[in-house]
């Protein structure tokens, strides 16, 4: 087969670091599957900078925080502490977050922001009622309101995604909390927030319509032509206050509701004129979902795609429907692990202020799944705008605090390499007849998941390798196609031998990352080995 179609012909059949089902498909390829005994061969990824997905945007790699346990309160807000500033905001945590890079937070919620007055958190803070928040069963002080949070990620460095309540609350109410945010001055709820003390407008920019109207579980919870025609309504309401806003309608809560896909299309079909993006969530199980088994687990990521692609197919066939020219994009604006800490005490604030709620604590496993989940919103950037990963304080969290301090959870890692790594445009990686191992329900699953991306402006190629093999290490070759291999400037890796090893205030670096192997390049080929249970990130300068 000529080289280009061979090219082509792979890049139809394999979808970045998914397998293709290599034996049937790609007959005398060899295949390098491992059998015991026998030394794997090296999986070749080719790699062009000149095949970009589109820019990246730095809100894919966004983050959330809820007015939930402790991650406003006691978490980024404790101004009975000794390391909090002026304002309450805990300075160890604020330093933490503008470190890591946040670009944007969600808030206040969340299932929290379905029963939400943002009127009950603005103004004289001795004013402010004490509410039930009935979502979690707490009581929510109000000391720490929409200005706060403003000001706070203002600080942090982040914009901020503001979540509006669509299930007790009204479009009005929603439009007003537009004028308040984003009016300079001359009206009723622009001079409010000015008699609140803030003379310059926050311009808020992205708002999501509601939160999981689909899910039983959420106060107000509608239909979903009832929730299209109320979105419909509340934008068409905060537009006429902003018409720059960029406004995301309630998507399906997960991919296991009833009504999943089914709900996104009825929302659309009453709503797409008025929307720029649907929202996606996801929480991802080692109990249930994968009976424990690593393996599978570790291959979760690869049902992010499918959502994804699934989702689209779904905005582009109302589109096609509706003849619009406007293309939607999508807010994966809450993915996570999550199974541990998701049901009786841990979910009932039992009526406190800041109870100890959703303490995931992260093992290995889990945080190499998170580099999975990094892979997979890479790969689907072209299509993916805003990722939140869900939560980033003390709740399913990679930050922890206690009165004395903070520490990272294994989680934290992956994600902080994304920020840190990710930049320019994620890359059509070509991982050529991966070896695979099977697992039920899904396709034949590659040991490998690569994800790349390119930066243009300083010609840096970034390379975010799972290695999902628990046994094994793996050798990759790279091909440097159009080309060559620019100056090796990071090599770093998360793995152990123990996939249940976490990190806790008593052993904090137990989990850590670790300089990964060199790699050695040769021409346009470079080497690299990666350790079984691993997630790995190389960065290569411009090449000369
Ligand atoms: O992030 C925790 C909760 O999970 C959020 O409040 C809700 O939107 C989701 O179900």
């Amino acid at each position: 087969m000529p080289r280009n179609s061979r090219r082509r012909f792979l890049q139809q059949a394999s979808v970045a670091g998914m397998a293709v089902a290599a034996p049937n498909i790609l007959g005398t390829l060899a295949l390098a599957q491992t059998t015991a005994g026998s030394a794997p061969q090296p999986i070749r990824v080719d790699i062009d900078s000149r095949r970009r997905l589109a820019p990246l945007d730095r809100n894919l790699f966004g983050s959330f925080l809820e007015h939930l346990g402790r991650a406003i309160y006691e978490g980024i807000y404790d101004p009975g502490s000794n390391l909090s500033d002026a304002n309450g905001f805990r300075k160890d945590v604020l330093d933490e977050v503008r470190k890591l890079g946040v670009p944007i937070i969600r808030y206040p919620g969340g299932n929290f922001v379905s029963g939400y007055h943002w009127q009950d958190g603005v103004g004289p803070k001795a004013d402010r009622p004490r509410v039930l928040d009935k979502a979690w069963n707490t009581t929510d002080t109000n000391q720490f309101g929409i200005n706060e949070f403003l000001a706070w990620s203002k600080l942090a460095g982040s914009q901020p995604l503001l979540g509006l309540n669509l299930g007790t609350g009204t479009p009005e109410s929603a439009a007003a909390l537009v004028e308040y945010c984003n009016i300079d001055k001359g009206t009723r709820w622009s001079d409010l927030r000015r008699k609140h003390g803030v003379a310059d407008p926050w311009n808020v920019k992205t708002w999501c319509l509601g939160n999981e109207m689909d899910g039983p579980w959420q106060i107000g919870h509608m239909s979903a032509t009832e929730y299209g025609e109320k979105a419909t309504d509340a934008a068409r309401q905060m537009h006429y206050v902003d018409p720059t806003l960029k406004l995301i309608a309630c998507g399906s809560s997960n991919t296991n509701m009833p009504t999943y896909l089914e709900w996104d299309r009825e929302v659309l079909e009453q709503c797409y004129d008025y929307v720029d993006a649907i929202s996606l969530h996801r929480y991802y199980d080692n109990s249930k979902e994968t009976g424990g088994a690593s393996s599978k687990f570790l291959a979760l990521n690869l049902t992010m795609d499918k959502q994804i692609s699934e989702v689209a197919a779904v905005c582009d066939m109302v589109r096609g429907r509706r003849r619009s020219p406007k293309k939607l994009w999508l807010s994966f604006d809450e993915w996570n692990v999550w199974y541990r800490a998701r049901s009786g005490p841990a979910v009932d604030g039992n009526k406190q202020t800041a109870p100890h709620l959703l303490e995931e604590v992260y093992n290995l496993e889990d945080a190499l799944l998170v580099g999975g989940l990094i892979n997979s919103l890479l790969r689907n950037s072209d299509r993916v705008r805003i990722g939140c990963l869900a939560q980033l304080i003390n709740v399913i969290a990679p930050i922890m605090t206690n009165a004395s301090g903070l520490y990272r959870q294994t989680i934290f890692y992956p994600y902080s390499w994304a920020l840190q790594y990710a930049h320019g445009a994620a890359l059509e990686v070509l991982v050529e007849t991966p070896p695979t191992y099977d697992v039920e329900g899904m396709d034949p699953v590659s040991y490998i998941d690569v994800a790349g991306t390119s930066n243009p402006a300083d010609g840096s190629t970034a390379l975010f390798v799972l290695n999902r093999d628990l046994a094994k290490p793996r050798q990759l070759e790279i091909n440097w196609e159009g080309q060559g291999a620019g100056q090796l400037v990071a090599a770093v890796v998360l793995t152990g031998t123990d996939l249940k090893a976490s990190n806790g205030f008593d052993a904090p670096q137990k989990v850590a990352p670790q300089v990964a192997d060199k790699p050695v390049t040769n021409g346009n080929r470079t080497k690299i080995e990666v350790p079984p249970r691993s997630y790995s990130v190389f960065q290569w300068g411009k090449a000369v």
